[in-house]
């Protein structure tokens, strides 16, 4: 039962029994369901016997409320007007205005007061609420939802090509084999076609089988993609430079790729070079964890050179292989999802974007939503710059027809009407909105919150990303971290390397959810910004053990601040002086260290302490003093004691905060 039935039922305020629940602490979440001792005691409090009750709420009321709202907005869904609202909100002791944001809690107060049932809603399921409506099509919406296959009859389904993107360390040649590939694979069958960069490429193997490729990097969609948990990518190729080996980004790219749970395929690049080395960039793939078939593990890999051209097609063969493996399948006879690859304003077009179809079939004409951004689909052409007038799974095309540019990363969704796209879009402008003005943010995930989460058996996983200042210090770090065990909470080391943190960790972090532990290394002040920006917690060390014992700390799910008490003196009470209007303060002897103002002290007798606390005053002579040393004799008053006695120790310390 919650606080607002109760109320109810009791026929006060829900403010009124909130505060009285408060009060005696017989909840702490007012705005969940009420503990039954609440309920009772509640109910012995406010019961008057012959209460009329009020009519209970109209079952068929029923009003679905976002996390936040204003005044207006609620008033809009009630249809009353905004002074009733405000009304309702004064008799329960909220001064509003028209414009002020509500969060849900309250506005559910407000509309229960209505007579309304309330039910939460996320811009989701309001987005999932009004398709339904519309032509009894059932919509589902998350991203993981939108892309998902689960709900499609299997009859329906048929091969797709596979999408696959290009990663690795700058300048090991991605571009140009993709080039390459494009140049030999596609170009020479159009000759004469124009090829236009839009970062998503359509290509067939000379077995006449489909691959779709992505260049990286610095395609923002990429990072957008990975941050909402999801991605196009079905394989990944690691590029390695055959004479550079395995480098920073290579290692990134690896741990993006894990991170996207797609199996990686290994092309060692520039094999034409007289300095390429390719057993060494083999053993440095398989420190990295990456054990390739030429040393006998699972990871496929190809030699080849973009230069010449050489295992072009025996890289393009080996993908097919497996991508085989995946089965991937999608649904052509449906209305088109998809992924925003990449987006601009083209001068004479408007915004246009690069949309990588991932179900269904895109025509010209469709009504689709993006975001917050709704459109109709005016032109396609592919990736030759030929325009198409459909677009099935896995083809890439570049859409003109948006309001705005849109976000890369965001989910293309075509639907039934132009009227359903607006509302959703509007719905999602307002959610994002609100969460503007109410200014709440996506939380933090720091290792306090990790420990909190941790403690309400919520956090199972404490996800890291080690950067330090050389590979044996890593090496250090790592088996370090990896001699914690904690029962409750797995550590992961998500993502690892030497150097500065940089914007590739915190977007490592931030999409596996990881906290960065620096040792000896700052961050680039770039990554310190987007750290900020992504919400990532950036933690550095110098000393090993402080960093294990924050991790441990955290796993063990200790949220208080932990203090620890740092020994600073030793003062005998020589004798207790009354002093007029401020009390009985010692006359002392500092035996053994300091003693300084801010210390905490405790006081020994014998060998009990009969008393632990905080310095109020210290003086020398009449003068306040900060600190006096071994040998000085000084005043001291303790805060709240005053029966001193000769011959009684204070230990002085001082409390240094243990950072969690
Ligand atoms: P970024 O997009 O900046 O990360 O680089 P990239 O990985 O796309 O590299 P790109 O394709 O731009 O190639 C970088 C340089 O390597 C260019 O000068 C290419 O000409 C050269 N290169 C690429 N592949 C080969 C190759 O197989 N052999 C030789 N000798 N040079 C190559
Ligand atoms: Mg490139």
């Amino acid at each position: 039962m919650k606080a607002h039935e109760l109320a109810r039922e009791l026929n006060i305020s829900p403010r009124e029994l909130v505060n009285y629940l408060q009060q005696h602490r017989l909840t702490r979440n007012p705005t969940g369901p009420l503990p039954p001792q609440a309920i009772e005691a509640a109910r012995n409090q406010f019961r008057r016997p012959s209460q009329p009750r009020r009519p209970p709420a109209n079952g068929e009321r029923k009003v679905t409320l976002p996390s936040s709202l204003s005044v207006k907005d609620l008033a809009e869904k009630l249809g009353v007007s905004a002074a009733e609202v405000i009304k309702r909100l004064v008799q329960n002791g909220v001064m509003a205005t028209t414009n002020q944001m509500l969060d849900y809690a309250t506005a559910e107060i407000v509309a229960d007061d209505f007579g309304y049932t309330v039910e939460p809603v996320g811009a989701e399921e309001a987005d999932r609420a009004e398709t339904e409506t519309e032509g009894g099509q059932v919509a589902a919406s998350s991203r993981e939802d939108l892309l998902s296959l689960a709900g499609e009859d299997p009859r329906q389904l048929k091969a797709r090509p596979p999408v696959v993107t290009v990663l690795g360390h700058v300048d090991h040649g991605k571009t140009s084999i993709l080039d390459a590939i494009r140049h030999t694979r596609v170009a020479a069958g159009e000759v004469g076609g124009i090829t236009q960069r839009i970062g998503a490429y359509r290509v067939s193997t000379p077995e006449g089988d489909t691959v779709v490729f992505i260049d990286t990097p610095g395609h923002e969609a990429f990072t957008a993609m990975r941050a909402r948990g999801a991605s196009v990518t079905d394989v990944a190729v690691l590029v390695v430079a055959a004479d550079d080996g395995v480098m920073p980004q290579t290692v990134e790219a690896i741990q993006h790729a894990r991170a996207a749970e797609v199996p990686i395929v290994v092309a060692i690049n520039k094999i034409d070079l007289e300095t390429a080395n390719v057993d060494r960039v083999h053993a440095e793939l398989a420190e990295q964890g990456v054990i390739t078939r030429h040393l006998g593990g699972e990871h496929e890999c190809v030699h080849v050179s973009a230069r010449t051209g050489e295992g072009l097609d025996a890289l393009l063969t080996t993908i097919v292989l497996v991508a085989e493996i995946l089965e991937l399948k999608a649904n052509p006879d449906r209305n088109a999802v998809g992924t925003v690859v990449d987006a601009n304003l083209e001068r004479g077009r408007g915004p246009v974007a690069t949309v990588l179809v991932q179900n269904g079939t895109l025509r010209v004409g469709d009504h689709f939503v993006c975001g917050h951004i709704y459109g109709r689909v005016r032109a396609m052409t592919d990736d030759r710059g030929r325009g198409v007038q459909e677009a099935g799974p896995a083809m890439p095309v570049l859409v003109s027809g948006f309001g705005e540019v849109p976000v890369a990363g965001d989910v293309f969704q075509v639907v039934e009407s132009e009227k359903v796209a607006r509302q959703i879009a509007l719905s999602r402008q307002q959610e994002r909105r609100t969460t503007e003005l109410t200014g709440e943010r996506p939380s933090r995930t720091t290792l306090e919150e990790l420990a909190r989460r941790a403690r309400e058996g919520e956090a199972k996983e404490l996800n890291l990303v080690v950067k330090a200042d050389a590979q044996g210090t890593l090496e250090a770090v790592r088996t370090a971290l990896g001699r914690i065990a904690d029962p409750g909470v797995a550590i992961r080391i998500v993502g690892q390397g030497v150097g500065m943190v940089n914007e590739s960790d915190v977007l490592l972090a931030s999409v596996s959810n990881a906290t960065i532990l620096g040792f000896n290394v700052r961050a680039t002040s770039a990554a310190e910004r987007m750290a900020e920006r992504e919400k990532v917690e950036i933690r550095t060390y110098d000393v090993i053990y402080r960093l294990t014992e924050d991790v441990e700390r955290a796993a063990r799910g200790l949220r208080e601040p932990a203090y620890r008490e740092i020994w600073e003196g030793r003062v005998e009470v020589v004798v207790p002086i009354r002093v007029p209007r401020v009390g009985v303060i010692a006359g002392c002897r500092v035996l053994e260290g300091k003693v300084s103002r801010g210390d905490r002290v405790k006081l020994m007798r014998g060998r009990t302490q009969i008393w632990q606390g905080a310095i109020r005053s210290l003086k020398h002579l009449k003068d306040d003093v900060r600190e006096m040393v071994a040998g000085q004799e000084c005043g001291i008053g303790l805060e709240n004691f005053d029966g001193f006695q000769p011959g009684d120790l204070m230990e002085c310390f001082r409390l240094e905060r243990e950072e969690l």
